[in-house]
């Protein structure tokens, strides 16, 4: 498994778990509950992957300091381009 494939399989994951969050019924608190704690689930191993598991440390290794920066730079500019709305993610669509 490429392992941005996975990590984009997990946002893929996460939106559809808004999307069913989205379309529960407005009192349909114990379906709501379950896919809140599923939702949390999801982004703490998320996080846990990209963090715990050496996978910075060695992008960082890979790409060395100054491709590193000009990333940041691209990452932080696309943040004020990102939408309020979560399943307008690129990835929400496909
Ligand atoms: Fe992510």
């Amino acid at each position: 498994m490429d392992a941005i494939v996975l990590l984009k399989d997990d946002h893929k994951t996460v939106e559809g778990l808004f999307k069913k969050f989205e379309q529960a019924g407005e009192k349909a608190y114990a379906e709501k509950r379950r896919i809140v704690d599923k939702f949390t689930k999801e982004l703490v191993t998320h996080a846990h992957i990209e963090e715990e598991k050496d996978w910075f440390p060695q992008v960082r290794a890979a790409m060395g300091r100054k491709e590193l920066q000009e990333l940041g730079e691209r990452m932080e500019a696309a943040r004020a381009e990102a939408p309020a709305e979560p399943l307008a993610v690129k990835s929400a669509a496909q």
